[in-house]
């Protein structure tokens, strides 16, 4: 068979597998097999690098090396979201909503507020051009050879219509694979990573790609841009992107008012914490595009949009020193002198050790990071 055409199969199998794996959990072929395809890819790309493409299967196992990352300007800025931290900030913004819109009906969609690191992607002619990061919000670097090795994102989708948008999401690295490098990295007595989301972070930011697909990122996509109007709604939006194979993470819901908006932020209070990313809040956002925009945003953020932090349980910091504190019965309390630490509103710097064994068994040390 012809070499150009070989290359095209092979590409054409490998992404169709991986699209069966991703999309819909189904194992056409066995692993093995699949790495074969994928060697045999590799081999044949080697010798006849003119027809290695952009979207080829192998730039998920990496082999790239960037000394500098390029700078981009987003073409749509990258605004953040204002926070609310109760029920009636929550009403508070709902009643904005209202006077904003002049009494006309509205819905919410919410979603989850996964706490990764923010990634654009641009598509033209329905192939991935570039993957670049938040940066300052007007420019980011362009880690494309990083997002490439994330194996839910679609390297290039078969849909004519879209013509060529942008679509964003949160880039995270998976608690498991976060469990699973430190379980290597202590067997080889390198220091652990902090938390799941200082490691994704560094870790789209490495220069040997190489390394970052050995490291299994993931990225939940949540928003669609384009020039043209390619939807009416944030829910068309989400159910075509899921259809052509985007990772839409599938918590998402609507609500046709701020109670079932209550409700829902209730309902994953718990539920979040068995989800395969860490997670900090809800993001609720007006459902119709037209209304978006009579909305509009502040300079800041967009006024249709508001999240929602649930109170951080826990924040790692630095431990700097351990002091005793005696008691009046003349009990002694180790205390943990911390790096000060916001969390759920306050400062922590200061932290009762009640259990001086467990600070053994744990093998605590100064300058370590502990959760508190
Ligand atoms: S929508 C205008 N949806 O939260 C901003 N953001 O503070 C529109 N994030 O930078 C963003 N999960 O990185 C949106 N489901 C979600 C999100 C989400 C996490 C992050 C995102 C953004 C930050 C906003």
């Amino acid at each position: 068979m012809e070499i150009l055409q070989k290359i095209k199969d092979l590409g054409e199998k490998l992404n169709y597998y991986n699209l069966k794996y991703y999309q819909d959990s189904i194992s056409e072929i066995s692993d093995f097999e699949f790495d074969k395809l994928l060697k045999e890819l590799e081999d044949l790309e080697r010798e006849f690098p003119q027809f290695k493409f952009e979207d080829s299967p192998s730039h998920r196992v990496g082999g790239v090396i960037t000394k500098n990352f390029e700078t981009v300007v987003h073409k749509f800025p990258m605004l953040s979201l204002s926070n609310t931290y109760n029920e009636q900030e929550l009403l508070d913004w709902d009643e904005r909503i209202r006077k904003g819109l002049s009494g006309e009906a509205y819905e919410y969609i919410c979603e989850i507020k996964f706490d990764g690191i923010s990634l654009s992607m641009i598509y033209e002619n329905g192939i991935l051009k570039r993957a670049v990061t938040r940066g300052d919000g007007t420019q980011g670097d362009d880690i494309s050879a990083n997002v490439k090795t994330i194996k839910s994102l679609p390297l290039s989708i078969k849909s004519n219509d879209l013509g060529s948008f942008e679509i964003r999401g949160e880039g995270f690295l998976p608690n498991s694979e976060f469990e699973r490098i430190n379980l290597e990295r202590e067997d080889i007595g390198e220091a652990v990573l902090a938390n799941p989301r200082n490691a994704a972070s560094g870790t789209f930011k490495m220069q040997d790609s190489t390394v970052v697909a050995s490291r299994n990122l993931d990225c939940y996509i949540y928003q669609f841009l384009s020039d043209t109007d390619s939807f009416e709604n944030h829910e068309q939006s989400l159910i075509e992107l899921k259809k052509l194979g985007f990772n839409v993470s599938q918590t998402w819901a609507k609500a046709a008012n701020i109670q079932e908006v209550i409700a829902y932020i209730n309902s994953w209070s718990e539920k979040r914490h068995s989800l395969p990313c860490a997670t900090d809040g809800i993001v609720i956002k007006i459902n119709n595009y037209k209304q978006r925009e009579d909305l509009g945003f502040t300079s800041k953020s967009p006024r249709w949009a508001i999240a929602y932090k649930y109170k951080a349980e826990s924040k790692s910091t630095v431990l700097k020193k351990v002091t005793y504190q005696v008691g009046r019965t003349g009990a002694v309390t180790p205390v943990a002198e911390l790096e000060p630490v916001e969390l759920s509103m306050t400062t922590v710097k200061r932290a009762t050790l009640h259990n001086a064994d467990e600070i053994a068994r744990l093998g605590i040390s100064i300058g370590d990071y502990v959760f508190v």
